[in-house]
Order: C-alpha cells, then structure tokens, then sequence
C-alpha cells in the first residue's frame, strides 16, 4: 500500500507504540485518524500530528469499535487501512489471574480488534489493509503471561483465517 496520503485509522493512537506509529505514519505523508479511550490523551496525541481527526472507543465494549470505524471512515472521506495497536497485559500464575481479568483480557486483545476488523472489512475497498498488534507470546507463550499470550495466539489465529 502507498503510504503517502493513505487514510488510517490508529486505534490505540494514545499508547507508547500507537503514538510512535502515528508519528511515523505522519512523517511519511499519510492522514491518521486517532482513536482511544481518553478524551484529553486522545487530544494531546492529536496535537503531534498535525490536528488528525480523532474517535472514542472502549475496547471492551464492542459497539464503540464499530463506531469508531465508521466516524473515522466519514471523517477522512474513506479508509485505506486500520491499525490496531491497543491491548492490555496481566501477569500472574495461572491460579493467581482470576476470571474476570481473563474476561477482560480476552475482550480487550481478541473480540475488540476483531469488532474493529469486522467493520473495516465490511466497508473498505479492495486493497485497504487491516493490520494489528499482537506480540511475541502469540508464538513463544510466557510464563506468568498465559493469558496474554492466549489472546495474543487467538488475535493471530483469527487474523491467519481471515487472510485465508
Ligand atoms: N511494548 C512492547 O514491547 C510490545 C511488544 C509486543 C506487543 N505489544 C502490544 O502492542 C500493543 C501496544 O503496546 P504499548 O507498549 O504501546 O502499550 P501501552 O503504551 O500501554 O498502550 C496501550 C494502549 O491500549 C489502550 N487501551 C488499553 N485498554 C483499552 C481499552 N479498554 N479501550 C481502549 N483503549 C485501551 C491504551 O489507552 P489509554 O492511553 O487510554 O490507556 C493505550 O493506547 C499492546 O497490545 C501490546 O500487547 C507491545
């Protein structure tokens, strides 16, 4: 894909990784759309790169994903690729990491990304690009990160079917 003048929309634009991607996307011409969680995060990330649109989402509520794909979509005029660059991490022994921060962790790093997939698939042209984040421990599981490294096999797993 041409990166120069590509719509993209960064999920997660707010985070150590996801603000080093937007800055270099900027730097090489393309037009980010910004999204993340915190209004005033969301704000100052924007302000590094040259006042990009920017969309709120909560990776654990599914709806919000959709949504922010279609408002970055209108706000750019189209979308060429979304980037997924979001997650949330839990350390602990298997027995220590109870259920619901498994939940959460599943939300947030599987069924979030694939909300957003799901609707770029559904409206992007042929050729757009979905790209995502997931992280050594999708191949090489940790100890003590087993369901992060889970989400991040399941995130990989679901990624290669689509591709398919
Ligand atoms: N850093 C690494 O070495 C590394 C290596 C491999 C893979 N990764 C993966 O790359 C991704 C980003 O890593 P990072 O190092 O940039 O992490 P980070 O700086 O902690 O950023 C995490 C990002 O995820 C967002 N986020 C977390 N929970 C969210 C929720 N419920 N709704 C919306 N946004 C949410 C955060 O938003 P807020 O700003 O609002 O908190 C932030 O933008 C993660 O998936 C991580 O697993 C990182």
């Amino acid at each position: 894909m041409e990166i120069n003048g590509a719509r993209v929309l960064v999920a997660g634009a707010t985070g150590v990784l996801g603000g080093a991607l937007t800055a270099e996307l900027v730097d090489r011409g393309a037009r980010p759309a910004l999204a993340g969680r915190d209004r005033a995060r969301l704000a100052r990330a924007a302000e590094v790169c040259k006042d990009a649109p920017t969309v709120l989402f909560d990776a654990y509520a599914p709806e919000s994903c959709a949504r922010a794909v279609a408002r970055a979509a209108d706000a750019l005029g189209g979308l060429d690729a979304v980037v997924t660059v979001f997650g949330t991490v839990a350390f602990g022994g298997a027995t220590a990491v109870g259920d619901e921060v498994a939940e959460h962790v599943m939300a947030v790093n599987v069924l979030a990304p694939a909300a957003f997939f799901r609707a770029a698939l559904a409206t992007m042209e042929p050729g757009s690009m979905i790209v995502a984040f997931t992280g050594v421990v999708a191949e090489r599981p940790q100890a003590g990160m087993a369901d992060y490294s889970a989400s991040k096999a399941a995130l990989t797993a679901w990624l290669a079917a689509v591709r398919r």
